[in-house]
This record gives C-alpha cells, structure tokens and sequence, in this order.
C-alpha cells in the first residue's frame, strides 16, 4: 500500500532526527550537533554525528548516512514505506491507505500479497490470544500452565502469548468466516491442506503460542509448544519458512529486547523461548533467543546493530557441549566480543532466575562470565589432561577459534593469553594459526583477495562508496563533487538580481556533462525540477528513492566534519561558510571543471584530425582546434586570477 504524497510531507516535517535517533543510541551533544558511538559498526570513540540543522546522520567510521527515514530503515532493517509508518506513528499522524497506481502491477500483487501475510498472521496472533484468555479451554489448559511456570498477566501481554484449540480446525474456521482467503492462511504457514483434497485444517493444535516478531514487531512466525509429556509428540513445532519468515534471519524476543540491548550495549543468548521470556519477566530484558538451532552470519549481524558484547547462558548439562563450541565461532568471526556462562547442572536460564532471583542471577552472569576463548582453552585442556595426543587436537581448536577474530590486536591478545595457559611459547600459536588459516584458503581454493579481505578487519573493509577507487580516479572527481556539494548546500541562496545559486550553476554548466554518472543524475534531476519552478534542496534528494544518490548527497552534505574542519584547522578556508565567498568558491570549482572538459575536447579533436584524410576534413578539425585554444587560454586566465 501505497502513502501518499501530502502525507509523507507531513512526517518529514514532524520528525525530529534528534529524537527519532535517540530512541535507539545515546546522543551527546557536542557544539550543534550531536555524537555517539556508531550503532552500525564497532567503535569506541564515537564518529556517529547528528546535525539537527541538517536533518542528517553520518558516521565517519563505517559511512552510513542519511536522514531520519534511511535512519529507521536501516537500523529496523524495514522497507522505506515500513520507517515512515513507524515515524508516523512516533509523531502521531495517521495514514490513509490508497492504492499506488505508478507501480508496476507486479509490484502491487506482490506488496499485496505481504501486507495479507501481515495482516493474517496479526489476526492469528489476535485470535490465539483471545483462546488464551477468554475460552474455557484455553484458561483451563494453556493459562493455568502459563501461570503454573511462573508467567504473569503483563509477560503474557509482553510477548503475546496464546492457545490453540485441540479441535482440528478452530483457527480455519473463523478466519474463513471472517474473509481471510484460505490460500494466504496456508503461504501463512497456519494451515495445511488435507491430502488430495481442497479442504485445509489448523497447522497449530493444542498449543502454547509464541508469536515470533520481527524486529519492528509485526508477527511474522509462530511456536507452538505442546502441552503433552508423551515421547511421539515434537515439544515445538514452528511455522515453516515463508515469504515474511526465514528461521536463519530471525531472533527470538529482538523486538521486545532491542532497545535494553542497546543501553546495556550487551546482549544475553539463550536457547529457550521460556528462557527470553522468565529472564524478562525478571527484568533482565536484553535477551534473545537463538531457537535451539546453532546461530548464522544474519543472526549474529542484526545483534550487531546493537550491540558487539555477546554473552551466552549455556545449560547446566554438558551435553552437545562441543557441538555448541563449534557453533559460536561465527560470533567471532563477525568481530563481536563473547562471553559464556555456565548454569549449574539441571538448570536453564528460565529455571535459574525463578529459582533465585533478579538480584542473584546477574550477579551469578556477572561472577561466571568467562571470556570465550579462555573457556574453551581451559575445557580442552582439562579434557586432554596429559595425553600429548588430544593437547596437540585441543591447540588446535583453540587456534582455529583465534584466526577467526577479525581484529588484529584481540586476535594478539588472545594467542598471548593462551601461550601462557598451554605453556607454549606465542610463536608456535602463530604459525599454528598461519598453518590453519593457509589449509583453509587451499580448500576454499578462492582467490588470494578474497581470503584478504575476510582476514582484514571489518572495519577497513568498508569502503566509502562516493570516494572514487584509484583506478576510476580523475582529477575532475573533486572539482564535480565540490559542485555538486554547493549545489545541494546552497541552491536557494540569492546570487544576483532575481537569481539564485542553483539558477546560476545551471547557467554556467550548460551543454557541460560531469564525468561522475551519480553527480550527474543529481544535476539533471535538480534541473528538471527547475524547469518546473522548485528548486530542490539537499532534503528533497534525501526522500529519492535511489540509495546510491542519497548515500552520496549525505556524504556531501556532511563534509563539514570532515573536510572543511580540517582545512579550517589549517587555515586554507575554501569553504563557502558566508555567503559572499559561495560565488567565488563555486566560480573556480566551475572553471576547473570547463578547463578540464575543454581539455578533453582537444584531446578529442586531435584524434579527429590524426584521422582525417582529406584536406577539407582536416581544414576543419584545424580550425575548431585553434578556437579550443582560446577558450583554453581564456580560462587559464581566469583560473589564474583566481588561484593567484
Ligand atoms: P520449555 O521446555 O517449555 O522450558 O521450553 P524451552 O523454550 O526452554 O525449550 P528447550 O530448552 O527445550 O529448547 C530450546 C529451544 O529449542 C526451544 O525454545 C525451541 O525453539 C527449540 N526446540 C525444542 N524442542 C523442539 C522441537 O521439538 N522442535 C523444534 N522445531 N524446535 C524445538
Ligand atoms: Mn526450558
């Protein structure tokens, strides 16, 4: 569904970037604007600002950027349509749906389609929410149990837990009768059709249920708990993979976890839906569930955008525990800091914290917590005891664990501490490791490169995406950026008479082509809009739907913190900070630019004129040669002046 124009103006106009990021990272103020540490990447000096003038964030660290809109999508990981419905909500402003007629049909059947997901996945949530509380079965079997583990009324509502009736096909039934189309309730995933026939019955039966959300909140799966003791039924059964629902992408309990993640700026792993939800009922809220599986890369990056502090509560018993080990090292892989704890045997997360208490439980995390590797470290060698045999495999693991750290001087640390808890010099480790990590490179029989590039930090790996890689690197990239940014920063400032910059720059560039197909877009998009009388600011740009124009217009935008303050410092002032200096700046950065296109012309023309074969022809190319000459010469007067 589509939101419409008037609308959509009527968010941007309400939000506050200030607030809007606020909810999610602690902003200090500093001068005008504001500063942080970067929710997106790793860091510990903050290079996360927020202008509230501009509307705008950036992070000089990793490089994302934009406005309160590109904010909420990507820390969300929601579509842009799916950020303004929440910013609206934020501020209060209801939408109107209506239909888009610009998309293309496809698009809209496809949109449809989720947003029926949606809805009847809202609408199932509702339903066994309602069994839960209001049917005889339902308080009988499912909320005595609920209460009977400890689970209160606000915990209940928290986590918007249900009950699924035993009959075979309560759920259908309703949702038939109130319109739902039986074909979404099965892509849904909450209905199955019966073999060889087209009638369908309820996938979830006698069940506790356990909306699972996204990290906006919508419901986007469910599991299902029996309430059975005997061996034949499974204790859970999920929803199977949908159009909304990938297992691999998804944590338990994120949405109600998300924001305690960010201001304890740690995050607890658990197995257990029961776990996530005792230990939030305790209080001890920034917990997620890993649903039993063993994490993957998604998992482990949207923990990341809120934290990189990892702490993982194991059970007591020690089973599966080497399978666990293994499973974690894409935790570090991904550059995050883990830590593990270990229950007392026979005991969960859910069981300890009912058992003892808010109080006694993050004392308990807190005195238990062993760093990763050191835990594993001190395991295997107690396991190997004196046998030279299983001491060489346990180095082993524990190596191979320590090359997957992305970071250099952690990666150090941690060969360093295990040299001294083996008894084996540093050395050894090392080049144990290089064994490792070339045995790896030649079974993923990859490029040299890639296998660089995974060794790197993750951090260098980002490579600012406006910044022109030295191959494409031409002189003119700069004089075009600074254009453009002048552009973008100043098109309404009155320049002469009736004239305003924007007016001015097209004048000037007429007929001129920027080499850069990204500031080229962006010209040709301010100068159609002048065309018909608006003229575009960098706010305007920032609603576009391309993500590389606005990635780049919030990179120009931006400059302030970077380039300009290090000119200021040095005293070479070449930003156009009062008005007066913005048509001097803008004149040279325009010149440059006809100088170097001029050149290009030239070097053209000769290549004509070597062609040429007929005097006429050559005549010709002559005589357009000796007027590029002087046009040359002109402007390297000029620029002359100006340079001085
Ligand atoms: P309680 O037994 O009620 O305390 O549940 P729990 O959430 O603590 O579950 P448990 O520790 O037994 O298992 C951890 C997680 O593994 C569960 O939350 C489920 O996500 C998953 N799981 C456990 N049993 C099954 C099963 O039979 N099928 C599937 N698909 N997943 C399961
Ligand atoms: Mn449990």
């Amino acid at each position: 569904m589509h939101i419409l124009r008037e609308i959509v103006d009527k968010i941007y106009q309400n939000i506050n970037i200030v607030e809007v990021v606020n909810d999610y990272v602690n902003l200090q103020k500093s001068g005008k604007d504001y500063k942080a540490c970067c929710p997106f990447h790793n860091e510990r000096t903050p290079s996360f600002f927020v202008s509230p003038a501009k509307g705008i964030f950036k992070c000089f660290g990793c490089g994302k950027g934009g406005d309160a809109v590109t904010f909420v999508m990507e820390i969300e990981g929601v579509s842009y349509g799916e950020a303004l419905r929440q910013l609206a909500k934020k501020y209060k402003i209801e939408i109107p749906e209506s239909t888009n007629f610009s998309t293309t049909s496809d698009e809209i059947q496809k949109q449809n389609e989720i947003d029926a997901l949606y809805i009847a996945l809202n609408f199932a949530k509702n339903f066994y929410q309602e069994q839960l509380l209001y049917t005889d079965e339902g308080k009988a079997i499912g909320l005595s149990y609920l209460k009977e583990r400890g689970f209160n009324e606000l915990t209940i509502q928290t986590f918007e837990l249900g009950y699924s009736a035993s009959d075979w096909d309560t759920f259908y039934r309703t949702a038939i009768r109130k319109g739902y189309n039986a074909e979404i309730l099965e892509k849904a995933g909450l209905i199955q059709k019966k073999e060889g026939k087209n009638e369908y019955y309820d996938r979830f039966r006698e069940r506790i249920m356990f909306p699972i959300h996204n990290v906006s909140g919508k419901v986007i799966a469910f599991g299902a708990r029996t309430l059975k003791k005997d061996k034949d039924t499974p204790k859970y059964l999920n929803s199977p993979e949908t159009p909304l629902y990938h297992k691999s992408k998804v944590l338990y309990g994120l949405f109600q976890a998300k924001k305690s993640i960010l201001q304890k700026d740690e995050c607890l792993l658990v197995e257990g839906y029961a776990d996530v939800i005792s230990l939030h009922q305790a209080g001890i809220t920034n917990v997620v569930a890993s649903s039993g599986t063993s994490l993957t890369q998604e998992q482990v990056r949207l923990i990341r955008r809120f934290t990189s502090n990892v702490v993982i509560l194991y059970d007591g018993d020690e089973a599966g525990l080497n399978a666990a080990m293994r499973g974690v090292d894409i935790i570090l892989e991904e550059g995050l800091s883990l830590k593990v704890v270990w229950l007392p045997k026979d005991e969960d997360p859910d069981s300890f914290v009912q058992k003892y208490g808010t109080n006694a439980t993050l004392t308990y995390i807190q005195e238990k917590a062993q760093d990763f590797i050191k835990f594993k470290t001190e395991f295997l060698l107690k396991n190997a005891q004196n046998d030279p045999f299983k001491r060489g495999e346990a180095i082993r693991e524990v190596v191979s664990s320590i090359v997957k750290i992305p970071d250099v001087i952690r990666r150090n640390l941690f060969f360093k501490e295990c040299s001294q808890i083996f008894g084996i010099e540093e050395e050894i480790l090392i080049r144990e490791g290089n064994k490792i990590l070339s045995k790896e490179l030649k079974q993923k029989t990859s490029t040299e490169t890639e296998i660089f590039t995974e060794i790197l930090p993750s951090n260098l790996q980002n490579t600012d995406s406006t910044e022109p890689s030295s191959a494409n690197f031409s002189n003119s990239y700069f004089q075009e950026r600074e254009i453009i940014r002048l552009l973008l920063c100043y098109a309404d400032y009155p320049v002469e008479k009736d004239e305003v910059f924007g007016q001015y720059l097209w004048k000037e560039l007429q007929g001129l082509h920027f080499e850069n197909s990204i500031f080229q877009e962006i010209f040709e998009i301010f100068i159609r809009n002048l065309f018909e009388g608006k003229i575009l600011s960098y706010h305007d740009f920032l609603q576009i739907e391309n993500h590389e124009i606005r990635q780049t217009v919030v990179d120009l935008v931006a400059e302030k913190y970077t380039l300009s303050d290090k000119w200021f410092e040095k005293g070479g002032v070449r930003v156009p900070t009062k008005d007066e200096k913005l048509h001097k700046v803008a004149y040279e950065a325009i010149m440059h630019m006809k100088w170097k296109v001029i050149q290009r012309m030239i070097q053209e023309n000769q290549k004509h004129l070597k062609d040429a074969s007929t005097d006429e022809e050559q005549n010709h190319f002559l005589q357009i040669h000796a007027e590029l000459k002087n046009i040359e010469r002109e402007i390297a007067s000029l620029l002359g002046n100006i340079v001085r």
